[in-house]
């Protein structure tokens, strides 16, 4: 049975459909159009493009496809030109359709290239990694990396549809399933105490990749993303700033340790923990919460720590943040289990000291 999501954002509803084999079926929910350009990378294209591409023909009258890459530097302006250059050649107009087969890389930059391309042409996102699938490819933010900061360059673009398969997880390679739970445990630190305590006792379940389980973790976590984009889809109200805990933190990891280096989900992960450790340091946060993150993402082999101290330039790379406003860095920090706020971040030693357990020198 299929969980439906519903986004219910005025402008432009769409469903989230959750459902163990819909990739094998996807032209039974997509609408007939004359022309679809399938982007994916070299590994997941490997494994599913072709099949799609046969699919897609039922209803499409004419299917392209091409592939990306593999891996966060095709986040590039480069990349988005090569691809715009790709679809003039390809004869692609306004009643094309982009279709996103793979993880965050490909969800974000061939989102935006549906966004930017004739000033915007349709996109359904088939999310095919853990964390495209519980994050990046619902709410419309798209977008490429910069050299000096991450996303800097993108828009809001909501997909005509999100089509989640969890049976393709199955095949996921380990480091990128377990980046993805990052994102997972969010969910329950920044808005759901009872989701949070649902994971810390499935730890289990989880490594096993249980396709039920899976299931109903990843609808949760689209139905609390679809809750909070319905509510601040451009993250105007600070509502939808809440979805960045950590990633103050970890964009700056991403950016300073080299795109790649640390997967999204890993410098996530760490951001996490320097968040909280912070918010338990100027009294924000009882302690135990910060115990507990710990806990629950060394439980699910993530990383809480850096190798070494890199915190002058980490700390440089947080003033890219697209939070900062009026040269005040904001962070969000935990309050509580379920609860967290977006407020001006302290002194730049408070935070400095804080982040000192979380990297070599501590
Ligand atoms: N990944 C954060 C957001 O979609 O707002």
């Amino acid at each position: 049975m299929p969980t439906l999501v519903p986004v219910e954002l005025p402008s432009n509803p769409y469903t989230i459909h959750i459902e163990v084999g819909v990739l094998e079926a996807l032209s039974q929910h997509l609408p007939a159009c004359p022309h679809a350009l399938v982007i994916s990378d070299t590994q997941v294209g490997e494994l599913y493009q072709e099949a799609v591409c046969q699919d897609l023909k039922q209803t499409v009258q004419r299917v392209d496809s091409i592939q990306i890459p593999t891996g966060e530097a095709s986040k590039s302006v480069e990349q988005a030109q090569q691809l715009w250059d790709q679809l003039v050649d390809l004869g692609t107009n306004r009643s094309s359709v982009v279709v996103a087969l793979g993880g965050g890389v490909v969800g974000d930059l061939a989102g935006f290239v549906a966004a930017t391309f004739a000033r915007g042409i349709s996109l359904i996102q088939i999310p095919t990694s853990l964390l495209a699938q519980v994050d990046s490819s619902v709410g419309g933010k798209v977008g490429i990396n910069l050299a000096e900061a991450k996303n800097m360059v993108g828009a809001f673009w909501q997909p005509d549809q999100v089509l989640i398969d969890p049976g393709v997880l199955k095949t996921l390679d380990e480091r990128n399933y377990t980046s993805g739970l990052a994102e997972v445990v969010k969910y329950g630190v920044i808005m759901d105490e009872a989701f949070l305590e649902f994971l810390e006792n499935r730890v289990a379940a989880i490594y096993s990749r249980d396709p039920d389980l899976l299931a109903e973790m990843i609808a949760r976590c689209c139905q609390l993303k679809a809750e909070v984009v319905v509510e601040d889809e451009r993250e105007i109200s600070g509502r939808r700033a809440i979805l960045n805990y950590g990633h103050t933190f970890g964009h700056a990891i991403e950016t300073v340790y080299g795109y790649g280096t640390y997967l999204h989900g890993e410098a996530i992960s760490i951001g996490m923990q320097m968040a909280v450790e912070l918010a338990a340091d100027i009294g924000f946060v009882e302690d135990d919460l910060k115990l507990r993150q710990r806990q629950l993402l060394e439980d699910l082999n993530l990383p809480v720590r850096l190798p070494d101290d890199r915190r002058p330039d980490l700390l440089e790379a947080m003033q890219n943040d697209k939070k900062v406003e009026a040269g005040q860095l904001r962070l969000v920090l935990p309050k509580r289990a379920g609860l967290v706020e977006l407020v001006a971040a302290p002194d730049e030693e408070k935070i400095l000291a804080s982040m000192a357990r979380s990297t070599g020198s501590g």
